[in-house]
């Protein structure tokens, strides 16, 4: 499973990706806010920085504009993914700029009738929101689940992009699943290496290594 970075921030991206932890990164409107800096900036900064796919949505709704974003976006760098939201207007510039070749990420998706949709458009990638179904006590793996299901049974190339991700327990559950991408924030990516046993036996083996005065430099 291909791991994304779900931020802006250049810092927190550039620490896992020195780990080579970072196969792609995903933004939206409200990580740009949060990350104050201008879209156009930020998002050059983080293609210069990763080698993998970079989303960068739209503004707009309507499609006229989307497409006219899009292709602006995707003059950014070649690793450019022009995100557009799950409606009949993103639908028809992620024709447009798929058919013009350039990576489309369908996004706000939260049912298989919307994933048939995008992979029917063209989308290279579609996003369904796991953590906000959730929030609703909808189960957001299932959708993964199904997502994947229909997709196998027709062979449609576009790839799953488990996205809205909030636990680690997220990321391995989309790994089992057999999502194509998981796309996470910094600190859940960073979570799953904790476990309480591990900081126990690590502690355990510290201990042992001073009462015995165990050296190796
Ligand atoms: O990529 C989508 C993601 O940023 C949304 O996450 O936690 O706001 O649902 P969240």
């Amino acid at each position: 499973m291909k791991f994304f970075v779900d931020t802006a921030d250049i810092d927190a991206i550039r620490e896992l990706n020195d780990l080579g932890m970072v196969d792609g990164v995903t933004t939206n409107p409200s990580l740009i806010k949060k990350s104050g800096r201008d879209i156009m900036e930020v998002t050059k900064e983080i293609c210069d920085l990763v080698d993998g796919p970079v989303s960068a949505e739209v503004t707009a709704t309507d499609a006229e504009t989307m497409i006219a974003e899009g292709r602006k976006l995707a003059e950014i760098a070649d690793n450019i993914a022009v995100k557009v939201p799950l409606t009949w207007d993103g639908l028809k510039a992620c024709k447009v700029l798929a058919d013009e070749g350039k990576m489309v990420n369908v996004t706000l998706c939260f049912s298989a009738n919307q994933a048939l949709l995008a992979a029917k458009a063209g989308a290279t990638f579609i996003s369904p929101f796991i953590g906000r179904l959730d929030d609703l006590n909808v189960d957001g793996l299932e959708l993964i689940a199904d997502i994947r299901e229909i997709y196998d049974n027709y062979g449609f190339e576009t790839q799953i992009l488990a996205a809205s991700i909030r636990t680690a327990n997220h990321m391995s559950e989309c790994a089992k699943i057999g999502a194509d991408v998981a796309t996470a924030p910094p600190a859940v990516i960073k979570g799953m290496a904790n476990h309480v046993l591990t900081d126990k036996g690590l502690a355990a083996f510290v201990a042992d290594i001073e009462a015995a005065g165990i050296k190796i430099l």
